[in-house]
């Protein structure tokens, strides 16, 4: 059976208009704007207002994703939400969106990968559409943490931020669109980076609570020494997969977790600062939003022109990671 080719049709990013600065947790926490720029990239992050939840963040990007790639919500046949901050435990994020977009056809279901959650949901979809399943899904990386941090933990509160970002795929010109996935996971890893509370094994409860197990845990220097390996060996794969060579990448879309494990992957991919994409600073780490988010940046930026060839690159909890290359 031959495959159709499939790629980006569209993108779309939405982020809360509230700002959350360095300066602003310096009263917060015991921590201070120098240490957070230079051991993070941080500057600031977006916070969700209290009546916002994950899918009223999905819906404003997939509006502008669904513009952007020329078609209309009840032309989608499968919508996929990459969250580990659903609104709620069910329904899922993915079926709440549908109704709200009136996607009256597609299936619709959540992902759970964490930051890697975006790349997974984009070699997901590829797969229904490639085998001619389906013709048009909308992808989308969204995650309000706010919700789950603690903001008496300086070793997580200063990291994270929230948003959306989206993408429409479907058919494209042979030889256009995604060339290889990678993707991977690793559940020895599991309890660096985890919410306790609230699932089968900790239901909510007085004591859960008490004992803030709803809050995100990260062991924060293992996670780092995991992504700096991760985050080369994945898009090397990637690259291997697709036949490309280091020197072949027009531009680098990778998570946005921490502006030192970015700059090791440059090392490692032997590219300059100006062939990546990095806005961890206006937006922090926005976990399965960070590469969807600034993918449509690029695209914002004029930073994509056709036939470019893009490396996407992401690693979290799980752990996972995910890689994907694509020409554009
Ligand atoms: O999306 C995937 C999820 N997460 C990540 O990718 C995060 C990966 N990890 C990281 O980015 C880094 O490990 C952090 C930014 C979280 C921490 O940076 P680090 O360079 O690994 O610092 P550290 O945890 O080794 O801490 C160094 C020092 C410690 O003080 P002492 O023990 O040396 O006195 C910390 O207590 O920095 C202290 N520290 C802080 N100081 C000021 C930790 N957090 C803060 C803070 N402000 N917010």
């Amino acid at each position: 059976m031959s495959l159709i080719p499939v790629g980006v049709l569209g993108t779309g990013k939405y982020v809360p208009d509230r700002i959350l600065t360095n300066k602003e947790l310096e009263s917060m926490v015991e921590t201070n704007d120098e240490w957070i720029v230079t051991r993070t990239g941080i500057r600031e992050r977006r916070i969700a207002a209290d009546n916002q939840a994950t899918s009223d963040l999905c819906y404003e990007a997939a509006l502008k994703a669904l513009d952007s790639a020329g078609i209309t919500a009840d032309q989608l046949d499968l919508i996929i939400v990459a969250t580990i901050t659903p609104d709620m435990a069910f329904p899922s994020t993915a079926c709440i969106l549908q109704e709200k977009l009136g996607a009256k056809k597609a299936a619709a279901f959540d992902l759970s990968a964490a930051c890697s959650g975006f790349v997974y949901g984009l070699a997901n979809a590829t797969n229904f559409i490639s085998t001619g399943m389906y013709k048009y899904a909308l992808v989308i990386g969204a995650d309000s943490l706010s919700k789950i941090t603690d903001y008496t933990d300086r070793n997580t509160c200063i990291l994270f931020g929230d948003g959306a970002g989206a993408v429409v795929i479907g058919q494209v010109p042979e030889g256009r669109g995604f060339q290889s996935f990678e993707l991977g996971a690793d559940g020895t890893g599991g309890p660096l980076l985890k919410i306790e509370g609230g699932g089968s094994r900790n239901p909510a409860s007085h004591t859960s609570v008490d004992q803030r197990l709803h809050y995100i845990y990260m062991a924060g220097a293992e996670v780092f020494k995991f992504a700096v390996r991760i985050m080369g060996n994945a898009a090397d794969e990637a690259l291997r997969k697709a036949g490309w060579d280091k020197s072949d990448i027009d531009l680098l879309v990778p998570h946005q977790a921490n502006t030192r494990i970015i700059q090791s992957s440059l090392n490692r991919l032997e590219l300059s600062e100006d062939k990546c994409m990095i806005n961890i600073d206006k937006y922090g780490n926005m976990s399965a939003a960070s590469i969807p988010v600034a993918l449509a940046e690029a695209v914002e930026q004029g930073r994509l022109q056709e036939g470019d060839r893009v490396v996407l690159v992401g690693f979290g909890g799980g752990l996972t990671w995910g890689a994907s290359a694509i020409v554009w």
